[in-house]
This record gives C-alpha cells, structure tokens and sequence, in this order.
C-alpha cells in the first residue's frame, strides 16, 4: 500500500512492576476508555470502563485444547507498552486518510498447567478497544475445543441482534433487552442505561473460525466466544506460531459514532499487494433483477434466458449513457440448470447464446467496465479445482471484477459456511483472486472482518438480507436497513443492491414466472423511491449496485442522482441517528458533500444543519424528497425535485415519509 506517514509515533516501554496495579490498565489516547486486567488464582481477567461508565465488567479469558487441557491458568511473565499513532491511505473506502492511535500492553504469559506460552495484546482506541492471544512457540498441531473469552456487562442493554446460524446472516434484526438474546451473530450492537454504545466483533480472521456469542448459562449477561465448529465439533485445526482474530469492542457515545469508525481496519494488516493501481471502486448495475422478479432465467433453456449477447448490448448502452461504471452479467455459463447438484458449473463454458468476447469487447468500446460471476452453490471441492482456470479466463478477457456466490449447502457437507474450513477457502479465494488482478463482490460470506485492508482486491460482501429478498419472499421492512448499517455495517462493505425504482414491481407483472418457493405472490419493495436512492449513500459499498432494470430507470429525472453517486469517499460525518429508526449521513467527495438519510416506518421531519460545509461558500443544494403524500405502501414513487442555494449556516427542515427517505448534492 503506498502508506504516506504524515505522522507515527512508536514508543515502547518495559514495564518493571509487574504486579502494581496501574500497570495492567491501559487507557485509550484520550484516557476516556480504560482496560484493566487483573490475576485471580492464576486466572486473568479485563474489564473496561468509559467516561466513569462500567462497559463490561470482570470477563474470563483463555483457552481448552482439544485434548481437554485448559489453557486458563497462567503466571505473568512481562509486560510491555506501546504508543501508536499514525495516518494511511486506505484504497477505497469512507475516508481517503485513517488515523490509527492507541496505547497497547502486551503481556507475556506462561500457562502452568503445561507450560506453554502465550501473550496477550490488549488495545485501547478512543473508539474502543480489542484484544487478541498469540502462540508465540513453535508446534506443529494445536486444536482448539473452546475459546474461553467472555464479555459480561454490568446492565441489561437495549441489543439488536440476529439469531447465530453457522451457514446464513440472511437474518431480520431483534431489538430486545440482552437477556432475550441468547445466541447471536456478530457484530451484536447494543445502548447501555446510560447512552453508551457498544458493538462486539471480531478483526482479522485469518486461519481460524467465526464468532458467535452466547449467552452464558447462569447469567444472561455474560456472552462467551462461540466459535463455529468443524465436523468433529472441534473449533479451530492449526499449528503454531499464529495468532487469534481481535475480539474488538466498539465503543461510541451516539449511534453514528459507531458508524464513523475505523477501528476494525486499524486492527488489521496494512495491504500485502504493493501494486493496488488497479483497485478501482465502481458503481454498477446488472443482468440480475429481472432473474430474481422471475422475468427471465439464470439458466438458458427456459427460453428466457437473461444472459444473452443481445440483452448485455442493452444493458452496455445504458450503463455507457448513464453514469454506471459496470455490469454483473449471471447466467452466461452453463450450468444453472444443474444448480444445487455436485459439479454443476465448470466457470468457463459460457451459453450458446451469450457470446463472451463479444459482450467483453463491446463493453471495452463503451468504457464500461464486465463484471464476471461465480455462482458456486456452496460446491467448495469443485471450486476450488477450478478456481485458476476461471480466474484465467477472466484476466484473458480483462475482465477485472468478479462476483461470486455461494448460495446452497456447502461441499463438504460436514462443514459449515462460517466455520475455519470456509475461513481458509475464502482466503485462498481472495489471494487468487490478487494473483490474476481480479477484485471481488462475494455473496453468502463468511461474515467479514476487515481483510480489505490486507486484500484491497476484496471489496465488498453480501452477508446480508439483501434487496433479493424483495423479489420473492415477504421481504424486509423499512426498519432493517436503518438497523443494518450499526450491525452488519460495521463488519465492512455491504452489497445489499439498493436503487429499485419500480417499488410495487408491477409493471412486468404478466412476465413473471413464480421461480423461488418463498414467494407468496404479492412482492414489493417496503420503501419509496427517495428511500432507495439514499440507499446508495448510507449503505457504503466500493462496488455500489444500481439495482432496477434499465427500462426503470430510463429517462426518470431522479436517476441523475444515481448517476453521480460516488462508489469511495474522502469523509464521512454522520449527522443524526437512532438506530432502527433513522440515519442521515453526509459523505463528501472532493468539493460535493452528498447527504442522504432513511427513516423507517415512521414519517419524521428533522432540522437539518449544515455546519460541516466550508464557511463563507455558497452552495447549490439538489435535493430529491419524498412528495408529501409520499408512503412506502400507498405511494412509494412521489418524490420532489428541487435546488436551492445554502451556506454553512442554513437550516432547512427535511420531512421523510413512512418508509421513506431523502438525498441532496451540494456543491
Ligand atoms: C444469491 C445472491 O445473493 C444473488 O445475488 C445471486 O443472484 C444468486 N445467489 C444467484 O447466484
Ligand atoms: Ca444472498
């Protein structure tokens, strides 16, 4: 990564006294955030405090090998300190520059058991802290039965959760007290009694398996580190030396903060790919909707086949007229009339119909950028014979990004998507993938936890109830996506595939054919189009999908808003928040500040400030609103158009409607 060092402090200290108590404290860089450790009969334990507020109190920590050995009982060997602060450029993302400060202890521990060490590196952030374990010596096999990490807090905070699923995060949110939240997926996003925010998940993942939480037993308070399990419930298969992924807890005194954080990147590895010229964020749009709404198919021989020369042309002129970058195409490779079975896809035999070079060849006359697809259906064996191949064809073609997708039971079928086996899959995807110069959009991931520094090429994930959903089942309400980007989103980048226009998705009601069993018959999006629109801004993703047909969105004057949307920002301020209920989020590139808020199923008006913009500057403020009789259900499409000039000290009120929401340009 070209890491321009505008600043970096290292500083390190021994730490001589090692049983004074101030010495197993470490504060963040502005001292508001406190980790202590203790020792209690040889067993350590953290807590953490923030502005006076307890956070989490005293949590276990350690492990139980596989042959039953615990790994919990330790004599403290040496401790040191380090202070960190620095400034990178990350490649994409929500900021063009991240300060990355905090105050470190490691510690040095011998287990007594055995005799094994092992060193623990506790972090402190002014936006939260982590903490992960090292096994420094040399050992050709260590199996991990249980991660004995625990966070307990002191109150019953108000949580929004999913339910843990080893193999899906395709989940609708639970807004509960903690104590109904008996075992969720992480990040698990909660508000203590007095206002604090807090989220807990995880960074770095590298040979090793995801996290869920459960509650503990005897105290509904207390969640322990549930890893998903290998075949032979075993957790983790490595050898050592490695290390642990952070177990990371974001800490805010609003909702936004949490948003606004980089602490899951700053926990990661910088770039490994020295050369990152090639790494382009991009907006686009896809043979992709029509296949969900039932209109055409993936496979060809419906007689509908949505992947075809012809219709690619189309979609090609209308990115190429229209501000969109790119273009999915699923379903130009054979096939998908076998998908769900073993070998179903050999990733490099396109359809009859669909001519490759050709489609390639005219998107390059036409500056839009093809973006490749893997549908693998969980078939991890054949992928992954295949997987040079189909990334070779790809850079043959210079075709640079890929979308892949593992929708099905994994093969395997002992293990489980989120376990250490599909960790390792995805890292070989991802190292592959930088290999051939590719970068990538996977769907049905493991949940993600900040690769993207390292890997750059990987940018972004579903992992997520997406807009899928709206074509074929009940869909999600308009709370899910003000509750996604203070859960998921904290994660990393969502392909959550927003931009529907056609809400009601009547208008090629007579040629759809009912394809996916949750389809009741009567699908829509829940939400206007202002709503969707602001989507685009609020869910951050480097590869931003305009969903809808082209047909859609052809000459509708809100387009154009589309249309300039960045897909990278250079600051990001969110300016009000409650999560589950709304969000607005300004979001500058260069000059032009782009602010776009949602509201759920509620209609609200907020005063909207602009004092983020540069004083003594004139702005012009696009705006497209929800008209006033505007509603996700009776009127989802009313929206109004309109400029106006601002400063630094306007104030304007803006009314969402049910379900609605809002977007304005200012520059
Ligand atoms: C599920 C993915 O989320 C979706 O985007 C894709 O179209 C289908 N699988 C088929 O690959
Ligand atoms: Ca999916």
């Amino acid at each position: 990564m070209r890491k321009t060092t505008l600043l970096l402090i290292v500083l390190l200290f021994i730490v001589n006294d090692l049983h004074a108590d101030s010495n197993l404290k470490v504060l963040s860089p502005s001292g508001e955030l406190t980790v202590e450790i203790k020792f209690e009969n040889k067993r350590i334990f953290y807590k953490s405090s923030y502005k006076d507020e307890k956070i989490v109190n005293y949590s276990g920590m350690g492990f139980v090998l596989s042959n039953s050995d615990s790994l919990c009982f330790f004599d403290l060997l040496k401790a040191e300190r380090v202070t960190y602060d620095d400034n990178w450029k990350p490649v994409w993302g929500q900021y063009s520059a991240i300060r990355n400060n905090y105050n470190e202890l490691l510690l040095y521990l011998k287990d007594i058991n055995q005799n094994r060490l092992i060193n623990i590196c506790f972090r402190a952030y002014d936006d939260g802290f982590a903490y992960k374990y090292s096994f420094p010596e040399n050992n050709p096999e260590i199996t991990i039965k249980s991660e004995e990490s625990y966070f307990s807090f002191p109150e019953n905070n108000n949580c929004w959760w999913i339910w843990a699923d080893y193999n899906t995060l395709e989940k609708l949110y639970f807004n509960t007290p903690m104590k109904e939240a008996s075992h969720v997926a992480s990040p698990f996003t909660m508000q203590t009694p007095k206002g604090t925010f807090i989220s807990i998940h995880e960074a770095a993942i590298d040979d090793y398996s995801s996290m869920t939480l459960k509650q503990d037993n005897n105290d509904s308070l207390t969640f322990k580190v549930n890893l998903v399990p290998w075949a032979d419930s075993t957790v983790v298969k490595t050898s050592a030396p490695f290390n642990t992924p952070w177990r990371v807890v974001f800490v805010s005194p609003s909702a936004g903060g949490l948003i606004e954080s980089s602490l899951l990147l700053n926990l990661n590895e910088p770039s490994e790919l020295s050369d990152v010229s090639w790494i382009k964020p991009i907006k686009y749009i896809g043979i992709w909707w029509e296949m969900h709404l039932g209109i055409s198919t993936w496979a060809m021989n419906s007689g509908r086949h949505g992947a075809t020369t012809e219709n690619a042309k189309r979609y090609i002129d209308f990115a190429a007229s229209n501000g969109i970058e790119g273009l999915v195409i699923e379903g130009w490779n054979k096939g998908w009339e076998n998908w769900g079975t073993k070998d179903a896809f050999d990733f490099v035999t396109p359809y009859q119909d669909f001519n490759i070079k050709e489609v390639v060849e005219y998107a390059r006359s036409k500056n839009v950028e093809i973006i490749g697809h893997h549908e693998t259906g969980g078939d991890i064996l054949a992928y992954e014979k295949k997987l040079d191949s189909a990334f070779a064809l790809y850079k043959s073609l210079g075709i640079k990004y890929v979308k892949s997708g593992y929708a099905g039971p994994v093969n395997p079928s002992t293990e489980n998507h989120h376990g250490q086996y599909m960790i390792r899959h995805f890292n070989k995807v991802m190292r592959t993938a930088a290999k051939y110069g590719i970068m990538l959009d996977v769907h049905e991931p493991v949940i993600p936890s900040g690769w993207s520094r390292t890997y750059p090429n990987l940018m972004t994930f579903e992992g997520v109830r997406g807009m899928e959903w709206n074509a074929w089942s009940s869909g999600n309400p308009p709370s899910h996506t003000c509750t996604l980007p203070f859960t998921r989103g904290l994660a990393g980048p969502m392909d959550y595939t927003p931009g529907i226009f056609d809400i009601s998705e009547q208008r090629f009601e007579e040629r759809r054919v009912k394809w996916n069993w949750l389809d009741t018959g009567r699908t829509s999006v829940h939400s206007t189009i202002c709503n969707q629109i602001a989507l685009m801004v609020v869910l951050y993703s480097p590869l931003q999908m305009a969903a809808d047909l082209p047909d859609n969105y052809m000459n509708h004057p809100a387009f154009s808003f589309i249309s300039q949307i960045p897909s990278s920002w250079d600051e990001t301020k969110v300016l009000d928040a409650k999560i589950g209920e709304y969000v607005v989020i300004a979001r500058r590139k260069g000059d032009t500040w782009f602010v776009a808020g949602i509201t759920n199923e509620k209609s609200r008006t907020l005063p909207m400030k602009f004092d983020f913009l540069k004083r003594n500057k004139r702005y012009t403020l696009n705006k497209c609103v929800d008209s006033e009789d505007a509603h996700y259900e009776n009127n989802p499409t009313g929206y109004i158009i309109s400029t106006e000039i601002i400063n630094s000290e306007s104030d304007i009120k803006i009314k969402m409607a049910e379900g609605g929401g809002f977007i304005m340009i200012l520059n």
